[in-house]
């Protein structure tokens, strides 16, 4: 019993031996040579800039076991994945002299300096990752080898690296013919495409957008037959999309082209691109009718033809894609009645046809689009807002409806029972313009974020369900014909109130950003600034006190209306406040005295009223000139030109009875010259504005 209990511990011990041996073996880790030249890389990144990287790569330990190190069976290394780390520095060549090195990934860290080739042409890396760095200089020294080396995917996207891709320089982007994915996004290449694409015969993947690339895309492009993807948009390409050369790419599914100069048609061929998944043209200068082929691209989910010259009659086109997710149509010269066809995409999500010259109204199949979130139709020739209603509601995952500037002078509906539009969170029928009154139904969209209703010709005063939405944050019903006190329900906006309120906002991304200005454009619905805008009305009384509770407002406009009495004190406590505009009412007295606490103040005009006294100095009011406050008489101040007398309050009122006439000629004049300053500079921005900077969809044609 005992002898074979020893006997068993001896085997065990023995086993024992044995592991420990394999472990001890030559081959259990790394060599020194590469310890060495793994070490020189960490030597190379700045001091402070190795994120703790010298914690693990530490000299005389394995070096298989270091972060980020993966080793072959044979213990040589075969990948270095170092992303997102904070890396600061150089990349040292010293890796080019890791023999087996197979696998490169240093993406998002703040490398500079340059990429060292011997990375590029090394005779056994197949991934390198480099991007989202600092790194700059040129490829131009790289020069294809025979045999070339056996990269595969580069991805230098993201970085300062600049270049001339043209004439003899790299013969071949492809310094490898083995090339199947190229990423060279976001850099700062100029001039042309290389010609000399011959070599890529294996690549699947060549993207190039946001660069400066120009010229056209050369035929030699088209024999790379393998591609998959092809993406070159925010570059300066012009040129026809030819139609007997993209027809060669047969295997596409991504075709990227926006935003370049491109022109001509969208050739018929495209029809043969079956495997085509998205189709991005937008901004461009293209023109045509779009070719009923373009129905035969049956796996299309993406299409942006937004911001071109194409005309004809869309409803011609058979749109029966069944994966389609998102469409954009909007600003071309579209016409003809909204496809019937398009009722048949059961998976579209986002759907644009704004700014077009699309008529009549919507079948009521469009309830068959049980996806549909993201809608807009601004800018058409839509009739029957009634019936688009209607019609709309049983679309249950619309969240965004823009339909602005459509259903000329026709009357708001007032149906008493709207169900439907549950999910509708962004509500825009500006601009149309509409009469009656603002309806009822809206409040029983309970989850409205965004409300515009502004530029019609709405009577009537504000309803107090108002304050029941309790997730309306941006209210405009400016420019309508509303009455009324300013009711203090309105002060109640729940969104308005605190910051608790703002965070219950999800921070869900929009299928279709929304454009505010043409410089402003929101795909996060949380983005858009809390705002009151109910300017230009026949609104009266006094602004309610009440209003200090509003502390996440960020614009507040209440100009152009008839309201009187003094600013109250409470309007301090907008805290957040960017865009004060009381201009052109009847306000008297004098200023809240707290009112420079307003730090993020950068626009404030309370010009033509009636108020008296200092006017507010300190903080952002040091930057507010004389046009904030033009047309009170009785204001005072340093920007003025009129200055404050230091006697108290009631003397002024002596004073000013006994002062001479030459300063009231003087503020006559002064007035009268700014007056026209201002009307020059209201003259200048409506020029440049084109009078769409309030609409939620103003984007001008080119
Ligand atoms: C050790 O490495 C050598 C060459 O690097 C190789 O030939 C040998 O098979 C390896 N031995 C083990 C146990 O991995
Ligand atoms: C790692 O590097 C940092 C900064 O370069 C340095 O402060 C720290 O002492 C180093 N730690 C080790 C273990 O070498
Ligand atoms: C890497 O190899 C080159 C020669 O190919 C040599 O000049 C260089 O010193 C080596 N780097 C290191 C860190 O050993
Ligand atoms: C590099 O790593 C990043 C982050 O893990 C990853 O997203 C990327 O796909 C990797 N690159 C390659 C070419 O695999
Ligand atoms: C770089 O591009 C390659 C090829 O397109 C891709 O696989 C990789 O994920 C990209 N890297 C990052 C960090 O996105
Ligand atoms: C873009 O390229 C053009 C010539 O094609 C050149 O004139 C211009 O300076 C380049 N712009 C930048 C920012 O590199
Ligand atoms: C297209 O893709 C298929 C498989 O996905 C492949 O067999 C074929 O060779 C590709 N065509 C070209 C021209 O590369
Ligand atoms: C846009 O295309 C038209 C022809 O369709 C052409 O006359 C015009 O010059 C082009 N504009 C630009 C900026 O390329
Ligand atoms: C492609 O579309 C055109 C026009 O709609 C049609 O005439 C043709 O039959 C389609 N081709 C195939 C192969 O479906
Ligand atoms: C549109 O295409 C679908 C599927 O290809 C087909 O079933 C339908 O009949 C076509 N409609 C018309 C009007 O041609
Ligand atoms: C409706 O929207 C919800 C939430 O975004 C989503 O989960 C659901 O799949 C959508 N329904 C349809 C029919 O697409
Ligand atoms: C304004 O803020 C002060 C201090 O935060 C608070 O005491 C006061 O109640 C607020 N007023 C209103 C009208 O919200």
């Amino acid at each position: 019993m005992l002898q074979h209990q020893q006997k068993f511990i001896m085997t065990f011990l023995g086993l024992v031996v044995l592991l420990l041996l394999t472990f001890a073996s030559p081959n259990s880790s790394c060599t020194g040579k590469e310890q060495r030249f793994l070490l020189d890389f960490l030597a190379q990144l700045s001091h402070g800039g190795n994120s703790g990287l010298n914690m693990s790569w530490v000299h005389g330990t394995d070096c298989c076991a270091w972060e980020g190190v993966t080793c072959r069976g044979d213990n040589t290394v075969m990948g270095i994945s170092l992303t997102s780390k904070g890396l600061t520095g150089r990349i040292s060549p010293s890796l080019g002299n890791l023999s087996g090195l197979m696998n490169l990934n240093l993406s998002h860290n703040s490398l500079h300096g340059s990429l060292p080739k011997e990375l590029v042409l090394h005779s056994t890396i197949v991934v390198l990752d480099v991007s989202f760095n600092q790194l700059e200089g040129s490829l131009q020294d790289l020069q294809s080898l025979n045999p070339g080396p056996p990269l595969q995917v580069l991805n230098i996207s993201s970085n300062f690296f600049t270049g001339q891709f043209t004439g003899e320089i790299p013969a071949s982007i492809c310094v490898s013919p083995s090339f199947t994915e190229l990423d060279l996004s976001r850099n700062q290449f100029s001039s042309n495409i290389p010609q000399g694409l011959d070599d890529c015969s294996m690549l699947r993947v060549l993207k190039a957008g946001h660069n400066n690339l120009s010229g056209i895309l050369p035929h030699e492009l088209f024999r790379a037959t393998s591609l998959e993807q092809l993406s070159f948009p925010n570059n300066g390409l012009h040129g026809v999309l030819d139609g007997s050369q993209v027809v060669k790419l047969s295997n596409l599914t991504v075709l990227d082209l926006g935003s370049n100069g491109l022109s001509g048609e969208v050739p018929d061929s495209i029809g043969q691109l079956r495997r085509l998944e998205e189709l991005h043209l937008g901004n461009n200068n293209m023109s045509g009718e779009l070719p009923l082929t373009i129905g035969n691209c049956t796996n299309l989910r993406y299409i942006s033809l937004r911001n071109n010259s194409f005309t004809g009659d869309l409803s011609k086109v058979n749109f029966t894609l069944l994966d389609l997710s998102i469409a954009d149509f909007s600003m071309n010269y579209f016409t003809g009645t909204i496809p019937e066809s398009i009722y048949a995409c059961n998976n579209l999500i986002a759907l644009r046809l704004a700014y077009n010259n699309f008529h009549g109204q919507f079948s009521s199949k469009i309830g068959n689009l049980r996806s549909l979130s993201f809608l807009s139709l601004t800018n058409n020739s839509l009739t029957n807002i009634e019936d688009v209603i209607q019609t709309l509601r049983r679309c249950k995952n619309l969240t965004t409806l823009l339909m602005g500037s459509n259903f000329k002078g026709e009357i708001m509906p007032q149906v008493k029972s709207i169900d439907g539009f549950q999910n509708l969170e962004v509500l825009s029928i500006d601009t149309c313009p509409l009469v009656g009154q603002i309806p009822l139904w809206l409040s029983k969209l309970t989850k409205l974020k965004i409300l515009d209703l502004s530029s019609n010709q709405l009577t009537g005063s504000i309803p107090s369900w108002i304050s029941r939405l309790h997730f309306l944050f941006f209210l405009d019903i400016s420019s309508n014909r509303l009455l009324g006190d300013i009711p203090t329900a309105l002060m109640k906006m729940t969104m308005l109130q605190a910051e608790m309120n703002a965070e219950k906002l999800d921070p869900e991304f929009l299928e279709l950003p929304i454009y505010w200005t043409p410089s402003r454009q929101y795909r996060l619905l949380g983005a858009f600034p809390a705002a009151l805008h109910l300017g230009n009305n026949k609104f009266t009384g006094t602004i309610p006190p009440e209003i200090g509770q509003m502390k996440m407002l960020m614009y507040l406009n209440f100009s152009s209306n008839s309201l009187s009495g003094e600013i109250p004190q409470e309007i301090c406590n907008l805290t957040s406040l960017q865009v004060l505009d009381f201009s052109n009412n009847q306000l008297t007295g004098a200023f809240p005295s707290t009112l420079s606490e307003l730090h993020f103040l950068s626009t404030f005009n309370v010009s033509y009223n009636e108020l008296e006294g200092p006017v507010p100095t300190g903080g952002q009011f040091d930057t507010f000139s004389n046009s904030s406050y033009i047309g009170n008489p009785n204001l005072c101040g340093d920007v003025l030109s009129k200055h404050c007398s230091t006697t108290p309050r009631d003397q002024t009122f002596s004073s000013r009875q006994h002062s001479s006439r030459l300063p009231i000629i003087f503020g006559v004049i002064f007035g009268g010259l700014s007056a026209l300053a201002l009307l020059a500079c209201f003259l200048i921005a409506r020029l440049v504005y084109n009078d769409h900077t309030e609409n939620l969809v103003p984007l001008q044609r080119r």
